[in-house]
């Protein structure tokens, strides 16, 4: 079998704002992976998907032609130079929970890719996989600014502008944050959609409220290329309360950040497309086990630890 994994993903500033061309700041999240593993199958037998997380297991060729996973295989063969359909069976799997604003759909694509790429004995640069995964990635929310699949696909840091390639970080000094589950699912497309919604009807309001969202991109970028950690946190209560003004936060997001806050952290927000999905929280290795049970009291169903540091996969 040859295998290929990739890591969910967190937005830690810029979600939204991003779509409208303003700068963003994402990690990759190493302790949430998802995996591909390729293994021959018998002559004639095609291409068999299987994803048993989600009770499925289909032929390639019988997959409709919008089928995300099937999409990325296709794409992925159609780059690799593989024109007939190969006899493979690709399983799948991932600890990437779904519509949660942890880029589980271009986790699951960029393992794909990987694996594919491994199994013909090809090495994809990332902006390749990235390309690739973007296609996917456009299937499942029409406006897709890009961000999900860059940082899953260049497995480190980056501060990201809409169509320009990313500026990797340098994480001068490595930081700890708990990502909180709200446990509503929340499909990026319908919070994307009403966004636009919004900004139509009074868009010289958002624009500025883009831009200050913009601004503190860069000034976290700042402070992390800097090793100033303790300065995200204001930084991530002012990215909050501006997200709450475009309408994409929830009272039971608002309350677990305030937790989080009351609970030691030096800063919460939401991340990704917000309305559910998950939280992020800064914290130490003193307050990370307060902050979580203070968390899970108030109603959160999963917390996650990471360490953000240098990563590169
Ligand atoms: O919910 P997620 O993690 O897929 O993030 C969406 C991020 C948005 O900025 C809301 C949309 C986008 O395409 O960048």
């Amino acid at each position: 079998m040859t295998t290929g994994s990739a890591s969910a993903k967190v937005i830690l500033f810029g979600e939204h704002a991003v779509v409208y061309g303003r700068p963003a700041v994402a990690v990759p999240v190493t302790e949430l992976q998802a995996r591909a593993g390729v293994d021959e199958g018998p002559d004639g037998a095609g291409c068999t998907l299987v994803a048993a997380d989600l009770g499925r297991r289909f032929n390639l060729g019988q997959a409709p032609s919008d089928d995300p996973l099937a999409h990325t295989v296709r794409l992925t063969l159609a780059k690799l130079g593989v024109r007939q359909e190969p006899d493979l069976t690709i399983t799948l799997g991932s600890d990437v929970p779904i519509a949660s604003g942890l880029g589980s759909g271009a986790a699951v694509s960029t393992a794909i890719v990987r694996a594919l790429a491994k199994h013909w004995g090809r090495l994809l640069d990332p902006a390749d996989v990235s390309a690739l995964v973007y296609e996917t990635e456009r299937l499942h929310h029409g406006t897709s600014s890009g961000i999900d699949n860059t940082v899953i696909a260049y497995g480190q840091p980056v501060f990201f502008v809409r169509g320009r390639p990313p500026e990797p970080l340098q994480v001068a000094a490595g930081f700890w944050l708990i990502i909180s589950d709200t446990g509503i699912a929340s499909p990026t497309r319908l919070v994307v959609d009403d966004v636009r919604r919004g900004w139509e009807s009074d868009r010289a309001h958002y624009e500025a409220l883009f831009d200050q969202m913009g601004e503190i991109s860069k000034a976290a970028r700042a402070s992390i290329e800097a090793g100033e950690v303790t300065r995200l946190g204001p930084l991530m209560v002012r990215n909050q309360h501006l997200l709450a003004a475009i309408g994409v936060s929830s009272p039971l997001l608002e309350r677990l950040c305030l937790v989080a806050r009351q609970a030691g952290a030096g800063g919460a927000k939401l991340c990704g497309a917000g309305r559910g999905g998950n939280l992020i929280a800064l914290v130490t290795p003193e307050t990370a086990q307060q902050v979580t049970s203070a968390l899970e009291s108030a109603g959160a169903v999963r917390t996650t630890l990471t360490h953000v540091s240098q990563v590169i996969e």
